[in-house]
């Protein structure tokens, strides 16, 4: 392997991913983005929420029908000198258990908020999570074409609620019917809005300099009151910190409308100049670095097949260190064997390519029939397992019953294997034959039903079952731990993968038993 050239794939890969409140423009800025990466040739072609979406199946189908986007796709271009794998993440505030572990997978994050609104419920769940790995963020304002709230007091919004300082790049010139563009901070330009022009990359219309006459000639009044807001803004407002930047303290803002392909340029170029290459991670052993020639990466998601009848399933992995070469060996360290792969897939939008060569920061998909699971490390021979790929405690519980008796192996069987795949979390209680499902989203529900039908062809049905919340117990202490489970086991369950869980009626009976047994650890994630 040529070390030089090795190196220099690293530090042009930039993953990132889009986090946002639902409806502040996820979507759009997605298709914008691969406009500016050539993936697609006019904007409109990847129709609003079914962008990236490559897929036939029947909960797909429902997908289509209710206008959600259930997959997360991974999507890959050039931009400036760099390779971009953007990781489109559910929008819905279901499957949200998805989007989490997606943020495990990238090195950076594109936080876009509806600069009408501001900061929404969603996106402050969604900093909460990069929070653990504090994930350099990239903060868009979005909307400008429309009226939106004074642009000193959204990042008054953003620094408050979300507790991380903003950098202003760009400062809107106007907004609504007024929109005139943006003065861009750093570069001492001013870039000039035209609308109805959002299908299309753009020719810019640019001035140099805050202080030229041409911007009053164009602009009028707005020039003198740009010229005021900046005083007033660069004398109130952090500068661009790289440093801070990176460890998630400090966020650049940019500000545009993503339907009129405005600014997204601009966000763009920061994220190619500033987002940080390809990171290390840690396992359970030692840190690893993305340059190690060994080959080494961790499954983040698991989306179950395109072809029903085959039951395929594809495994998407990150890769942390060496190069995927196609053919290569390699070691599932879970099962402890090694095992070919013979092809790998990459993902453009829509589309699924074969590859013969992946690096760090890239994601390849796997295909198998079950046998990988959420949170396996592949290497090349190395012991070693990544950490910090979550599971969350569900928050909504379903009894699940079968119309036909008959199949309870099979429901089980689909149930578990749905489980792994990280679509639902089944329990089964240690004093009776139920199966309760949990799932952080509503809308899980439904697509379990819909694929134990149509993959696993088990009838089922829903029933309201009395349970609150769910922990994951732990106990360094077996004798306490055996007591625990004598003393409660009426609300004690095995998860899929057979870890005892704490099944709460109502918080208040959780409350207790955590005060009742102080030796016990009621956990509100497990890690895979
Ligand atoms: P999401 O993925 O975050 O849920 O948001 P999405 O991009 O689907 O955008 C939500 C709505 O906001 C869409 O309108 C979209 O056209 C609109 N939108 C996105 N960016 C801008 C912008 O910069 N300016 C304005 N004015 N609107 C924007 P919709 O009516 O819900 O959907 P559609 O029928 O237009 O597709």
């Amino acid at each position: 392997m040529n070390k030089d050239k090795f190196l220099h794939e690293i530090d042009s890969r930039r993953t990132f991913a889009i986090i946002s409140h639902p409806d502040a423009g996820k979507t759009t800025i997605t298709e914008k983005v691969l406009l500016f990466g050539h993936l697609i040739q006019k904007a409109g072609t990847v129709k609003g929420k079914k962008s990236g979406q490559f897929a036939t199946s029947d909960w797909m189908e429902m997908e289509k029908e209710r206008g959600i986007s259930v997959t997360t796709s991974v999507m890959q271009f050039p931009y400036n000198d760099c390779l971009v794998n953007l990781l489109d993440t559910p929008g819905h505030e279901d499957f949200s258990e998805d989007t989490y572990r997606t943020l495990t997978a990238v090195d950076s994050c594109l936080m876009v908020i509806d600069g009408a609104k501001g900061v929404e419920d969603r996106t402050i769940k969604l900093m909460e999570v990069t929070r653990l790995r504090d994930t350099p963020i990239i903060t868009f304002m979005n909307k400008m074409d429309r009226d939106i709230r004074d642009p000193v007091d959204l990042l008054d919004e953003v620094e408050s609620v979300l507790k991380i300082a903003c950098a202003p790049i760009t400062w809107p010139i106007g907004s609504g019917k007024e929109f005139k563009g943006v003065y861009h901070i750093l570069r001492d330009e001013i870039i000039l809005y035209k609308s109805g022009m959002g299908h299309t990359i753009q020719d810019l219309d640019v001035i140099k300099g805050l202080n030229n006459l041409e911007l009053d000639k164009r602009i009028g009044y707005y020039a003198a009151q740009l010229r005021d807001e900046m005083e007033l803004v660069q004398g109130a407002s952090n500068e661009f910190d790289q440093d801070m930047f990176l460890k998630g303290e400090l966020t650049p803002v940019f500000f545009g409308t993503a339907l009129g392909n405005f600014g997204v340029d601009h966000m763009l170029d920061g994220l190619t100049e500033w987002a940080p290459k390809p990171q290390s991670r840690l396992t359970n052993s030692r840190k690893v670095e993305p340059g190690e020639p060994g080959f080494s990466g961790f499954v983040f998601k698991i989306q179950a097949n395109m072809d029903p009848k085959h039951r395929d399933r594809v495994a998407f992995l990150r890769i942390v260190s060496g190069k995927y070469e196609k053919g290569m060996k390699v070691r599932h360290v879970r099962i402890g064997k090694d095992v070919l792969i013979p092809q790998a897939l990459t993902f453009l939008a829509g589309d699924r390519e074969h590859l013969d060569e992946a690096y760090p920061g890239d994601i390849i998909g796997l295909h198998n029939h079950g046998t990988i699971k959420i949170g396996d490390t592949f290497t090349t021979g190395e012991d070693m397992q990544f950490s910090g790929i979550p599971n969350f405690a569900p928050e909504l519980f379903r009894r699940i019953r079968l119309r036909d008796p008959l199949k309870q192996k099979q429901l089980l069987k689909g149930l578990v294997q749905l489980s792994e795949e990280g679509a639902v979390q089944v329990f089964r209680p240690l004093d009776t034959n139920d199966l309760i499902v949990g799932a952080v989203g509503v809308l899980q529900f439904d697509v379990v039903v819909s694929r134990l039908k149509s993959e696993y062809n088990v009838d089922a049905l829903y029933e309201s079952v009395n349970v609150a919340t769910a922990r994951w117990v732990y106990s360094d202490d077996g004798k306490a731990l055996q007591e625990f489970q004598n003393k409660a086991s009426a609300n004690l369950a095995l998860d899929g993968g057979d870890n005892l869980t704490y099944i709460a009626p109502t918080m208040v009976n959780l409350n207790l038993a955590t005060e009742r047994y102080p030796k016990i650890s009621f956990q509100k994630t497990r890690e895979h």
